[in-house]
């Protein structure tokens, strides 16, 4: 057995990670005395279907663009299945299926010339591919119509067609589903995600934040031309997680833990680093601190409604990068019997921002972590409320982007 090189990593456990489909690594450009990407760093592993988002002109087109060898940046570099694409953009376009926004399609001819003359285009070598892809886009039952007669859905799913006639690995989508009705949107998805089951790679930008996020596995959430966060969305959910654990203990976080730009990270790194959280504080989900053990949690109601949300206003001056409002999350709680009683207690206590009944049930907004919510539950099981459903607000993505960015354009 030979010794280990110098350098070389300590042995120990190791996870492997794939090479990145895309690398894109301190890219920056502007256009003028715009700068319209700034430092953006992240990864797209083998895979994934990543969700690029942010307002309209943040810069997504721009980094598109480079990733789809139509522009070259002015600083940083992009590779695809390990291709530069300044340096051998032939090979990359033979690898990539690029769909730009708003795109045209040619509109007197019918679904299959239009898919063969591409196919032409691109050299593949048999048309059965025509069928293939008319069969996996769902055209083959119209293929003899003009394109336009077609809907904008369809004329979607014919570009997303086209676009696959030469098989690539690696599919870069920019606004795939802006202007489609609900169903076109749904037929999409579905789409990308039989697409991901046979081995494709998806990059997706999207400006609305729920439009595809269902189908999407990780996301980087883009800002005047800065990368925000960027990684799989549970580890990034994990993340602001540690970071609430913190702030509800009156722990100040990490520095970067608090400032969004620290989760800008390569998604490597993302992947790699443990979640964040402050010496002392709890890991996040653990029960932090002893709960009490027979008494209430302090300060719990009933209170006059006045003494409503005490709890927003010193926690906003210790986390200035994450506001409270923003941080504020939302738990339904079923009870037995009126509501009201539930409701009555809960006001006023504290961390609690809101309490509403809707539909029979109690919705509380709190400031914090998962802990509050079991404090809740406790405060009320042993106030003599039967409690028989607790349903926390999980909308991950939404959460994230809100409190990841400052809702700047520019
Ligand atoms: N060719 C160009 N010349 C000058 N400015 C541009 C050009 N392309 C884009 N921009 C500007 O760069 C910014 C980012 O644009 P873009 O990348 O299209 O953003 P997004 O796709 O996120 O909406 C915008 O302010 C836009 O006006
Ligand atoms: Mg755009």
């Amino acid at each position: 057995m030979s010794a280990a090189p110098p350098g070389a990593p300590p042995p120990g456990p190791r996870v492997e990670r794939p090479a990145p489909t895309i690398r894109v690594r301190h890219l920056s450009h502007r256009f003028g005395s715009l700068d319209v990407l700034r430092d953006v760093t992240f990864d797209v592993g083998p895979g994934e279907i990543f969700g690029f988002i942010g307002p309209n002109g943040a810069g997504k087109t721009t980094t598109i663009r480079v990733m789809a060898t139509l522009l070259e940046p002015m600083a940083g570099r992009v590779e695809i299945d390990g291709v530069d694409v300044t340096i051998d953009p032939a090979a990359v376009r033979r690898s990539i299926g690029y769909m730009p926004d708003h795109a045209g399609v040619y509109d007197r001819i019918t679904v299959r010339e239009y898919l063969e003359f591409f196919a032409d285009a691109f050299r593949v070598p048999s048309l059965d591919v025509v069928d293939a892809v008319l069969e996996l886009t769902d055209l083959g039952k119209i293929q003899d119509r003009i394109v336009a007669t077609m809907s904008k859905g369809m004329k979607q799913r014919l570009q997303l067609g086209r676009i696959l006639l030469h098989d690539p690995k690696v599919l870069i989508l920019d606004e795939p589903a802006s202007d489609l009705d609900p169903r076109a949107r749904i037929e999409i998805r579905d789409l990308l995600l039989e697409l991901r089951s046979l081995g494709k790679t998806i990059f997706l930008s999207s400006h609305i934040l729920t439009e595809l996020s269902d189908v999407c596995t990780s996301i980087g959430i883009l800002e005047k031309g800065r990368l925000v966060v960027a990684g799989p969305i549970g580890e990034i959910a994990a993340r602001l997680e540690a970071v609430r654990a913190a702030q509800a203990h009156g722990h100040a976080p990490p520095r970067h833990a608090a400032a969004p730009a620290g989760y800008a990270a390569p998604a490597a790194h993302v992947h790699d680093a443990p979640p964040p959280y402050e010496p002392g504080a709890p890991p996040p989900g653990a029960a932090a601190g002893p709960l009490p053990a027979a008494a209430p949690p302090p300060g719990y109601g009933p209170h006059p409604p006045h003494a409503a949300a005490p709890a927003s206003a010193g926690q906003a001056a210790a986390y200035p990068a994450l506001s409270p409002l923003l941080s504020r999350r939302k738990v339904k709680v079923r009870v037995l019997g009126e509501p009201e009683a539930a409701a009555y207690l809960l006001r006023g206590g504290p961390g609690i921002a809101d309490v509403a009944i809707v539909a029979g049930a109690v919705h509380v907004g709190y400031i914090g972590n998962d802990v509050k919510i079991a404090e809740i539950v406790q405060h009320l099981v042993r106030s003599g409320i039967g409690v028989i459903g607790v349903e926390p607000e999980r909308n991950e993505l939404e959460r994230i982007f809100l409190e990841v960015t400052q809702g700047e354009v520019q």
